[in-house]
């Protein structure tokens, strides 16, 4: 299973990069307006840091946009901007005939706030790159996801979809392990879940114990 990183900011892009080995990022309005950077900027900088790799970084297209055309146009223009960036569109009915059409001259889309399995059938038939199931924000408001998640990628095995599923705003380890049990592509999740899957408070215990017995201990 794939991490994909979810944030607009370079610095921690450029960490995780480095130090975790992510295998691609995923922005949206959100993570670019908590950069403190414009549109503009992120875009370049991400583009400039991942020239020359196969690195993919999903960017969405301007949300407030409701016709298939004036999506397909502006991905377009975002593509030509590098080739790493896979253009995020909206799981709506438009947003999927753009998703389509894009697909079919070559621009890759990852398809964005679907939040039922019937939605992800509609996203994989048109093989749009990825498909983007959210379960964080359902979730927080206490529903269940599982059996989402199970529908989705039982959906997509049993016909054999190009899609791969991105678990989409993850909020802590447990549903990284929900989505590996399933058998997920990739997950996508900020600095902090990554951050905080490191630690358990019994390897911290266990570090103490063998200090203390190194210490006391000759050498
Ligand atoms: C995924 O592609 C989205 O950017 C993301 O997961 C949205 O969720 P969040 O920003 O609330 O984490």
């Amino acid at each position: 299973m794939k991490y994909f990183l979810d944030s607009g900011k370079i610095e921690e892009i450029r960490y995780a990069y480095k130090n975790w080995a992510i295998d691609g990022v995923t922005t949206n309005p959100k993570h670019i307006k908590n950069s403190g950077k414009t549109f503009k900027t992120v875009l370049k900088e991400l583009a400039d840091e991942f020239k020359d790799t196969e690195f993919p970084i999903s960017v969405e297209i301007n949300p407030h946009l409701e016709k298939a055309e004036d999506m397909i146009k502006e991905a377009k223009e975002y593509s030509k901007l590098s080739s790493n960036f896979v253009i995020k569109v909206p799981c709506t009915e438009q947003g999927l005939i753009a998703a389509k059409i894009l697909e079919e001259e070559g621009v890759r889309v990852n398809v964005t706030l679907i939040f039922s399995a019937s939605q992800a059938i509609q996203a994989a038939r048109i093989n749009a790159t990825f498909i983007s199931p959210f379960i964080g924000w359902q979730e927080a408001s206490g529903v269940d996801c599982a059996t989402l998640l199970e529908d989705i990628m039982l959906i997509v095995e049993n016909y054999g979809f190009s899609s791969e599923v991105i678990v989409a705003a993850l909020r802590n380890g447990k549903q990284i392990v929900e989505a590996a049990r399933l058998g997920a592509d990739i997950v996508t999740a900020g600095f902090e879940v990554y951050n905080d899957s490191f630690d358990h408070p019994f390897t911290d215990r266990g570090l103490k114990i063998f200090q203390d017995a190194w210490d006391s201990t000759p050498h």
